[in-house]
């Protein structure tokens, strides 16, 4: 073969190869490719080798057209490989991506903690019945959790409610609140009556913890302060509001009690919504669940805000809003509920 025969014969292969290079999509096939027209067995490393036998003029010129060759295959193969890792990438990640919009990829989109839902369908009733919603802070003044309330230091009610106490660092006397009562107090203290409000939120027991009691958890406060306000508009209350959280069929009783802000005082409890009063494992075999405390405000509460208990009277209410979530979803472990457990909380 002489130079000009060798040249044309290279030409035509590479003519081939990129026919054939138009083909190819994947890169298996580009690394054949690369191997047929390239590679030792391919026309171009046969001429390579007979290169020593060519004729001293045609040496130069079959090197040249071999180098041409060579680098206008590397281009060509390098651009189809690009092309092909691209397009490889991209099926990649398409596979591999995640709508982080959509929040379907096997996970649950989070909700609301039981007891926020619960505290939120209890404010939402007594929203319905004219209340409005009074805050106040979790670490607490004594005065305000305790002595307006009418616990004066060292009162025996004081060992009522194992408390938790706090150096603020301000010289006074701070607690971690006790019970959602002492809201009570900053609401009379913000403005004269008439008031009809409710208070929610965390409230802190220095408890053992066990499968009844938390150290933390949760109470719904309620306060009315009107003229003429009787033991019957508590009672006619409560009737209302459980009748509507429980359903028209419960009954409700208040048992005498004691607390210190009210006089007199009572426990309230509702006819078990289990077993409709046959009496159960939820209800102890009694038909009946105390849920909670209430009373007419004591005179001296009245005082220690500085209003005329000649001329209004009020009444208050307290109970669990952890407590009501288990008996509504009949959990026996309050300790579930603070667990923050996913398995838990994604039944609520
Ligand atoms: N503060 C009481 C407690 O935590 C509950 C309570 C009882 C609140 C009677 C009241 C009430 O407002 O009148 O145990």
């Amino acid at each position: 073969m002489n130079a000009s025969e060798i040249s044309s014969k290279l030409e035509s292969a590479r003519d081939l190869a990129t026919e054939e290079l138009a083909q190819i999509t994947d890169s298996t096939s580009l690394a054949e490719l690369d191997n047929k027209y390239l590679g030792k067995t391919s026309i171009y490393s046969e001429i390579k080798r007979g290169a020593k036998d060519l004729a001293n003029e045609d040496k130069p010129i079959v090197g040249k057209a071999l180098n041409v060759y060579r680098e206008a295959m590397l281009e060509i193969i390098e651009k189809k490989s690009q092309e092909i890792q691209e397009k490889e990438n991209q099926v990649k990640y398409e596979s591999e991506r995640l709508d982080l919009s959509s929040g379907t990829h096997g996970r649950s989109h989070g909700h609301l903690h039981v007891v926020t839902q619960m505290k939120r369908e209890l404010e939402d009733i007594f929203f319905s019945m004219g209340y409005s919603l009074s805050e106040g802070p979790e670490v607490e003044t004594d005065w305000h959790n305790f002595q307006a309330l009418n616990v004066p230091p060292a009162h025996p009610a004081r060992a009522m409610q194992d408390t938790l106490y706090v150096d603020a660092g301000d010289g006074e006397q701070s607690v971690l609140r006790t019970h959602t009562s002492p809201v009570q107090i900053r609401r009379m203290l913000a403005g004269p009556p008439p008031i009809y409000t409710i208070a929610t939120g965390r409230v802190y027991r220095n408890e053992a913890i066990d499968a009844r009691h938390a150290a933390v958890f949760h109470q719904i406060e309620g306060l009315a302060v009107d003229t003429n306000i009787t033991l019957r508009d508590l009672r006619g209350t409560i009737e209302t509001f459980m009748k509507r959280f429980l359903g028209e069929s419960t009954r409700t009783r208040l048992i005498p009690s004691f607390f210190p802000f009210t006089e007199p005082s009572a426990e309230f409890g509702v006819s078990c919504p289990f077993c409709e009063m046959s009496g159960c494992r939820v209800c102890s075999h009694t038909g009946w669940i105390e849920l909670g405390g209430c009373g007419m405000v004591d005179p001296n509460v009245f005082e220690a805000v500085g209003y005329d208990a000649e001329q209004v009277q009020g009444f208050a209410f307290g109970f669990g809003i952890d407590r009501i979530a288990m008996l509504k979803y009949n959990i026996d472990e309050v300790r579930l509920i603070f667990d923050n457990d996913v398995r838990f909380l994604e039944q609520y």
